[in-house]
């Protein structure tokens, strides 16, 4: 085909670039404009071969040309979602969908690209999902994908619009994103096209042998193939006056409406207290000190993330939050909250008395069943959704991911990478105290874990390198290789 032998423009080729000027470690971004309308395409090089895809990642819109394309994958800098760079197909979530490919010529040494995307599969199973979270619509996402499913039913509380629950803590309670902005994990387009049926209700049964299904409302449902993946609940807090009003857990985007509509009714004169210094209860308390409340965290342990991090970090986290206003009283316990119809007081077990009209209780998940091993992560949840998704389909597929998560203080952005307990000791590049650096987490010799700040495509490259093991030479390499 010669690059200019269409009529209709979206069959047209465009000169795109020149392929000496394209390389084979990151993508290149270029505008094709057709009519008034301009598309973003990422252009890679892959030997002598150019691939040409949608240049924006589709979970939440990174410039895919400041990721990193490693061992035939193209990273995304920011949640690291992985897509295959033959076919732009989806190989690690966030995102719940694959890049739209465009067609490509080479001629001269220049690089033609066409803007008429590829088509999906047929279909012919009814899948039923049982969930509306962040696996459920991973799954629903990959049933599709696969084209296996005739039917595809979600059934759950969130199934009339599955959204994305890491932005409740980190941008709905510090009132940069109205609740009812939380994005939606699949669009309006994504059910408009494909035949999913969303029923909110619960799952009350479900009989595996006879393949069928009761639902709360009382509906039943026969299928052929189901996934259950219900996730665990929130601890409560099990001491007196946890019922009071102005008490809060932080799950799901009622309870985020919940606390927002606290604040408001608390108005400029909110002194909150977070019970426990988890991931949750610390974006919670950056979001809170964003619209100027006063925050105390209550937590046992000497400092936050320990088991997870390692001491230096736990602190480096501490002086984060000290710096921005937070309080904390660790190696302590709430004992009991006390007030009249609102919480007013958290009493500790030293008895120790903090005066608060909020309080936010962020102590957990108890998980469902089993505890093999429990990583909670979004991003987790959605790799397992996928291999169970395509296994359903007949696609033999078995977890080889690495487990990863970011999380968000005062606009600094941290990842992590890998899974360890306790490890033995910790490595760290550059500067702890400006919140860049590279940690490396090692146990029994080996990289088992990296926490970074500032190194996006580091991150990237080293997210792919993990799945074969890392020692910290490997490891350093490897980052050094994204300067
Ligand atoms: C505020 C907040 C911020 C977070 N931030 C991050 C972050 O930055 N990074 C990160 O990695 N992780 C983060 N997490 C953790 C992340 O949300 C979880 O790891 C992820 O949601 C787990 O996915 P899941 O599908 O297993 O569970 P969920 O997303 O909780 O989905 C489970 C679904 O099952 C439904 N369900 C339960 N019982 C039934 C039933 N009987 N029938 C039908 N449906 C049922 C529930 O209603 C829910 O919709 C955060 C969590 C919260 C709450
Ligand atoms: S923006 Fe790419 S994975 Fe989130």
């Amino acid at each position: 085909m010669s690059p200019d032998s269409h009529q209709d423009p979206l069959h047209e080729l465009h000169q795109a670039a020149r392929i000496d000027d394209l390389s084979e470690s990151r993508g290149m971004r270029v505008c094709i404009k057709c009519g008034d309308q301009e598309t973003p395409i990422l252009l890679v090089r892959d030997g002598e071969a150019v691939h040409a895809f949608s240049a924006d990642c589709p979970h939440a819109g990174a410039l895919l040309e400041e990721g990193a394309v490693c061992d035939g994958k193209i990273v995304c800098p920011w949640h690291k979602g992985t897509f295959d760079l033959r076919d732009g197909s989806l190989i690690e979530p966030l995102p719940l969908k694959g890049l739209t490919r465009y067609p490509v010529t080479l001629k001269d040494g220049e690089v033609f690209v066409g803007l008429e995307p590829q088509a999906p599969h047929a279909a012919d199973k009814t899948m039923l999902i049982v969930s509306s979270g962040a696996a459920g619509a991973a799954a629903c996402a990959i049933l599709h994908e696969t084209g296996f499913a005739r039917r595809i039913v979600m059934a759950g509380h969130d199934a009339p619009m599955p959204y994305d629950r890491t932005s409740l803590s980190k941008f709905v309670i510090s009132g940069e994103m109205p609740v009812d902005d939380t994005p939606p994990l699949l669009d309006d387009d994504f059910f408009a096209c494909h035949a999913v049926e969303r029923i909110d209700s619960n799952a009350v049964h479900l009989d595996a042998l006879a393949r069928h299904a009761e639902l709360v409302d009382g509906r039943k449902i026969d299928y052929d193939i189901a996934l259950v993946c219900t996730s665990g609940t929130p601890k409560p807090l099990d001491i007196p006056g946890a019922n009071l009003a102005h008490v809060h857990m932080l799950r799901r985007i009622d309870d985020a409406r919940a606390i927002v509509e606290s604040l408001d009714t608390l108005s400029g004169n909110t002194r909150a207290v977070i019970v426990g210094a988890s991931f949750i209860g610390l974006e919670v308390a950056s979001s809170l000190r964003k619209r100027g409340v006063e925050v105390s965290v209550v937590a046992p342990g000497k400092v936050p993330f320990e088991k997870s991090f390692g001491t230096r970090i736990g602190e480096m986290f501490r002086k984060l939050h000290e710096k921005n206003g937070v309080t904390f009283y660790m190696n302590a316990q709430v004992k009991a909250l006390r007030g009249g119809n609102a919480v007013s007081e958290v009493m500790l077990d030293s008895g120790e008395r903090i005066t608060a009209n909020l309080v936010i209780v962020g102590t957990g998940v108890k998980p469902g069943y089993g505890e093999a091993l429990r990583i909670e992560h979004w991003r987790v949840a959605q790799q397992q959704a996928r291999i169970a998704a395509f296994n359903m389909a007949g696609i033999e597929s078995a977890y080889d991911g690495v487990p990863y998560f970011w999380t968000y203080h005062y606009g600094k952005n941290f990842d992590y990478l890998g899974h360890v307990d306790a490890p033995d000791y910790v490595e760290i590049d550059g500067d702890l105290g400006q919140q860049k650096f590279i940690a490396y987490l090692l146990k029994d010799g080996a990289v088992r874990a990296i926490v970074a700040c500032e190194h996006q495509r580091a991150v990237c490259r080293l997210a792919e390198a993990m799945r074969t093991g890392l020692t910290l030479e490997s490891a350093r390499s490897t980052a050094q290789k994204a300067d």
